[in-house]
This record gives C-alpha cells, structure tokens and sequence, in this order.
C-alpha cells in the first residue's frame, strides 16, 4: 500500500518526503483554503497554480486537486485547467452526478481522475464505471456517524476484485494510525493521511526507550 501525504502544506511534504516513503499527496478546497489562510495570502489562481506546481515537484509523485465548479462542464474546464499545471496533477471530482459526467469527458481525454467524497460502495462503482483512475472512500467520515468506514473500504476493496476493476483505492480521511494498519489489511491501494498521522505511524515509546538503553550502555564502556 503506498502512503500519501493528504495535505496542502509545503513544510509538511518537504519534511515526510525525505522520509523516503511519500508516494503521493492528496489536497482538497479545506487544505488548499488553510493553507492559504494561514499564509495571509488571497487565493488567486496564478497562486494556485505555482503552489501546485511546487507540491508535484516536492512530492514527485501523483498530486490530487480538487474543482470547485459544481456542474459537469465548469468541471471539466476547471479539470483541463489543472491537469495542465504538471503532468503529476490528478483532478479531483465529487461524486455527484455533475461529477460523474465530467469524470467519463476528463478520463476520456486521458486526464486522471480522483472521485471523492464517496461513502457508499455504489458510488464506488459509478465512479468506476464512469472511468476514474482513483476511488476516495472517506473512512473517517463515516466512523464519525457511528458507521463503519473499515467496511465500506472492504465492500469497495472487493468489488474492484471480483468485478476486475481498472481502478485504484484510496483510504481517504484517514484519522488514526489504526486506520492505517485497518486499509493495508483490507487491500487498499494507497492511504492518504494528515501529516500527524503520518509521524504517528514511526512512533513508538518502547523503541525511544530501547534506544534510550542501547546507547546509555555503549557510553558506559566507549573510549
Ligand atoms: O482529502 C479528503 C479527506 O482525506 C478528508 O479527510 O479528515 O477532512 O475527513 P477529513
């Protein structure tokens, strides 16, 4: 399973990408928004553009940007404008029935296409069907509601399976390292995760401890 950073944060993927483990990075309006914000910057889309650009520089790797437009042929500009900013950019789509007509016009034209905010396996397989290269199942979101976000994944995860889908399956909002480990188990393709999580996944007390051990013992016997 490859691991993505979910983030619009240049510090953030600097920082994970020398990890030597970042394969992507996924943004939507939230993060692009906060970041922008917190940079006391107004988002225009010469700003836009050169942000993303740096982002698929950084990461090297896939980059998923989301469009704001609501109806299929604003999208499909909005997408044409985006995938044209590197050849990285995966755009982003809502799985509405506006975003499904322009996820099956963009993928079409060999543009890669992102489809989010699903929460139900038929979505998943609209999204297929209308040709998306990448499913966004949001696990968090719907353990938020008392629902089961590992199953919905498993449901997704088995259906491109059996029904042999030429699809790849993101867990999206993801919350807690135990989703991760939860979407590696279930067979997803890639996690995408806030940069928190990401460090989360390396911690662990005992190995601080252990190491803490190891070299008080080497200073006690060292020239
Ligand atoms: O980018 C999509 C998704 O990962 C958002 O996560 O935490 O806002 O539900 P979250």
């Amino acid at each position: 399973m490859e691991l993505y950073l979910d983030t619009a944060n240049l510090e953030e993927i600097r920082e994970i990408a020398l990890w030597g483990v970042l394969s992507g990075a996924t943004t939507n309006p939230t993060l692009v928004a906060k970041e922008f914000a917190a940079r006391g910057e107004r988002l225009t889309w010469d700003g836009l553009r050169s942000h993303l650009a740096t982002l698929c520089e950084l990461v090297g790797g896939p980059v998923s940007a989301e469009v704001t437009a609501l109806e299929a042929e604003a999208m499909v500009a909005e997408g044409r404008r985006l995938a044209a900013i590197h050849p990285q950019i995966v755009v982003k789509l809502p799985t509405t029935e506006e975003g499904l007509r322009a996820c099956k016009r963009l993928s079409a034209e060999g543009i890669k296409v992102n489809m989010t905010l699903i929460f139900s396996a038929n979505q998943a397989l609209l999204a297929a069907r209308a040709g998306a290269a990448y499913l966004s199942p949001f696990l968090g979101r719907v353990d938020d509601i008392s629902w089961d976000g590992g199953e919905l994944l498993r449901e997704i995860v088995e259906i491109r399976e059996v029904q042999d889908l030429p699809v790849r399956v993101i867990a999206a909002s993801i919350r807690h390292p135990r989703h991760v480990t939860e979407a590696a188990l279930l067979g997803a393709d890639i996690a995408t995760m806030p940069y928190g999580v990401f460090k989360a996944l390396l911690k662990h007390p005992l190995t601080d401890l252990g190491l803490k051990r190891f070299m008080e013992d080497w200073d006690k016997v060292k020239p």
